[in-house]
């Protein structure tokens, strides 16, 4: 049998991308060290999908644990969710950062190269646009970075881009994410971040669960429609769809492809307060605050180029990514941690 090794698939992306490539009739590996997610997402993998992925828990550092895999299973790819991917954290943190993801992707491709396993789908993000020129941004646009994890991200990106030029039996698909939210429709796995979130999505559900007292709009003076930053959600089911066409297209090319994946539409913070209050009911007090460091007034995508080659596009709107969301935050307050 052939496998698709998932790194990092216990997390919020991975894991639904898992349910969905199973759906695929592939067979699938997780291998997570569980730094950001929990075991108990694998029996609702399995009740989902009704079928059961392997499950190892382990590091992409720990180079015997790799070999002995590669040597167990035939694996024919790799996609590499596994990372570490708090901004803050990073400017605090850097070493473990540059450790954790360009260090483990290494680790990851030489043991990849040394069994012959050479597709890999990697988790970039718009982050490495910097704070763009214009927007809708194209896969063409110019990179930089403002934090460690950025960086880590860049890095990452120009390692694979050097590996595979140096070697045409590589395939790489970098595929860079903008803004994921939302959860499966079950409302049994989603985001459950460890700490406070950063984000804004899991932050909303949680003020409307009642966790959280109130959120801080970061900034009503950005030159945007109504001041407050925009951004380009894209539902996780959708991105998790795009994962498997890339998957698909690994058999059909050589080379380097990157993609952006979002909706291409962008929504503000303001949007974000009003549409989840309308379709949920629930209320989310706020209050305006200063920007927030780094932060940038507007990023979304120009998706077309995985529309044309990846056939694929994201079908769901605002409205059904809140809807599901709240679905999993309030059927599950305390994210997995009620059923561990
Ligand atoms: P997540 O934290 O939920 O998932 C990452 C998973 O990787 C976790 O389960 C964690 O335990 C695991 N992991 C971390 N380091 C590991 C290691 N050394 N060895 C084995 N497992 C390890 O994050 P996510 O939101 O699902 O993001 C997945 C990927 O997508 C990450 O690489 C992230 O940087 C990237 N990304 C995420 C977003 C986002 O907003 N969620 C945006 C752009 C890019
Ligand atoms: C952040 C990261 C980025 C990462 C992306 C996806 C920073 C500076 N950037 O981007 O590197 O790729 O997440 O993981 O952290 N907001 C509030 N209040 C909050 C939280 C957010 O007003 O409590 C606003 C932000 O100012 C922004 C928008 O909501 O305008 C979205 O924020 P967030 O979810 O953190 O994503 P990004 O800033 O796009």
């Amino acid at each position: 049998m052939k496998y698709t090794l998932v790194t990092g698939g216990t997390g919020f992306i991975g894991s639904h991308t898992v349910i969905q490539l199973l759906a695929q009739e592939r067979a699938v590996i997780i291998l997570d060290n569980l730094s950001n997610s929990s075991r108990a997402v694998l029996p609702r993998i399995s009740s989902l999908s009704k079928k059961e992925p392997l499950f190892v828990e382990g590091d992409i550092r720990d180079k015997a644990l790799l070999e002995s895999l590669f040597e167990q299973y035939e694996i024919e790819s790799v996609v590499h969710f596994a990372g570490l991917k708090a901004v803050g954290e990073s400017t605090e943190k850097p070493l473990m950062y540059y450790e954790n993801n360009v260090w483990g992707t290494i680790n990851l491709c030489q043991v990849m190269a040394r069994f012959g396993c050479k597709s890999i789908v990697f988790s970039s993000s718009a982050t490495v646009y910097g704070d763009p020129a214009s927007v809708p941004i194209k896969e063409d646009f110019p990179t930089s970075t403002t934090n460690p994890y950025g960086a880590s991200k860049l890095m990452v990106e120009n390692i694979l881009q050097d590996l595979q030029a140096s070697d045409p039996k590589w395939k790489v698909i970098l595929l860079r994410y903008f803004n994921p939210i939302g959860a499966h429709k079950s409302g049994q796995i989603g985001e459950d971040p460890a700490d406070i979130p950063n984000n804004l999505l899991p932050y909303v559900t949680q003020v409307a669960v009642g966790k959280l007292a109130q959120l801080s709009v970061f900034g009503d003076d950005y030159p945007t429609h109504d001041g407050t930053g925009v951004r380009d959600y894209i539902h996780v089911e959708d991105l998790a769809a795009a994962h498997v066409c890339a998957v698909d297209k690994l058999t059909e090319f050589s080379g380097t492809k990157i993609f952006n994946l979002g909706t291409g539409t962008g929504y503000s913070v303001l949007d974000i307060v009003k549409t989840f209050e309308q379709v949920t009911g629930e209320k989310v007090p706020y209050s305006i605050t200063p920007r927030r460091p780094g932060d940038i007034a507007e990023c979304f995508a120009d998706a077309s180029l995985a529309r044309t080659e990846l056939g694929w596009h994201a079908t769901r709107g605002l409205e059904e990514m809140l809807e599901d969301a709240w679905r999993w935050q309030s059927q599950n307050p305390n994210g997995y941690a009620d059923s561990e």
